[in-house]
């Protein structure tokens, strides 16, 4: 992965941070865990740690404030990957060019690995030390992470990705799938990071929201391109009819090079939303370098 040092240090303490929290799990020897810790150690780009590692540390939040809300909401993503290949939803067999979890351990282990990634995310928030952060801020935190998880972010827009499988949808309606079911983790990532630096932190969420509505827009869009356009051979094999390549995606909806504009406008939307921090005297550096990842990563 081609990340600027600093990103590329975060990327390394967030999987050093994952592979101790994995580690402290009883009942090792079981597929269980064993299933939780394929799924969350092998592979992925930690987008969404780093975005809570840059926001924090932008706000001047020690890194030692930011492991755990980053490992929370990577347990998340990691849940959401694993019932999202089952073959009740999107039936795929490889993620990150691996066998997905069910395929490599059942399907009744990774409902349950799915499971408890998603409970461990929520204990990691509520009994890792966070200094500086007062408790009533870490109640706003999980708060964050179940709005962000449940209906009212990343599992309402799979349903609403579910139900418009098959169907030609309009561009706003593919929009709401988006900000939802990939949206709301990213922006709940930075949100996070804005919360462990308290009242300061809260003032910019606005701000902030918009930078991550953007991006995390850009991000699927991003996503979607490179579904159609990648080598053949790396995509998932989707069995199930009606599966994704029977949804409506930004290719298909407006075309390619749209596509590719819209993700333009959005990078250079993120883009100046970080100018007007910049002027107040924030270092946006790292959120900048996540921003320029979204849009040229060729995975
Ligand atoms: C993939 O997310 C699923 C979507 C939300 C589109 P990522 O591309 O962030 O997955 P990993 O963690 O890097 O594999
Ligand atoms: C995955 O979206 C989103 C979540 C896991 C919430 P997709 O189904 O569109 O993405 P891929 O292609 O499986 O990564
Ligand atoms: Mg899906
Ligand atoms: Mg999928």
């Amino acid at each position: 992965m081609s990340f600027n040092v600093s990103l590329n240090s975060y990327f390394n303490r967030i999987n050093v941070v994952l592979t101790d929290y994995l580690s402290k799990l009883p009942l090792k020897r079981t597929p269980l865990v064993q299933a939780m810790e394929y799924s969350v150690l092998l592979g992925g780009k930690r987008l969404r740690p780093l975005l809570v590692y840059a926001t924090g540390n932008m706000l001047h939040v020690k890194d030692v404030s930011l492991d755990a809300p980053a490992a929370a909401i990577e347990c998340m993503h990691a849940y959401s990957l694993i019932h999202d290949d089952l073959p009740a939803i999107d039936n795929d067999v490889l993620r990150r060019d691996q066998a997905t979890c069910h395929y490599k351990f059942g399907e009744d282990i990774a409902i349950l690995a799915g499971d408890a990634l998603q409970t461990l995310s929520f204990s990691i928030l509520i009994n890792s030390k966070i200094p500086g952060v007062v408790l009533e801020n870490r109640i706003s935190m999980l708060s964050e992470l179940a709005h962000a998880s449940g209906v009212t972010g990343m599992c309402g827009g799979q349903i609403l990705d579910l139900i418009s499988e098959g169907q030609q949808i309009s561009i706003d309606n593919l929009e709401r799938i988006h900000q939802h079911k990939t949206g709301a983790l990213i922006r709940s990532a930075v949100r996070l990071g804005a919360l462990t630096a308290g009242d300061i932190g809260v003032d910019l969420i606005p701000d902030l929201d918009k930078f991550s509505n953007a991006i995390g827009l850009a991000f699927q869009v991003k996503d979607d391109i490179l579904d159609v356009t990648k080598d053949n051979n790396s995509l998932p094999q989707r069995t199930r009819p009606g599966s994704r390549w029977r949804k409506s995606t930004y290719p298909e909806l407006i075309g390619l090079d749209n596509s590719r504009a819209k993700i333009k406008d959005l990078y250079n939307k993120s883009l100046s939303i970080l100018e007007i921090l910049s002027k107040q005297k924030y270092n946006t550096t790292m959120l900048q370098a996540l921003a320029s990842f979204i849009i040229t990563r060729d995975q």
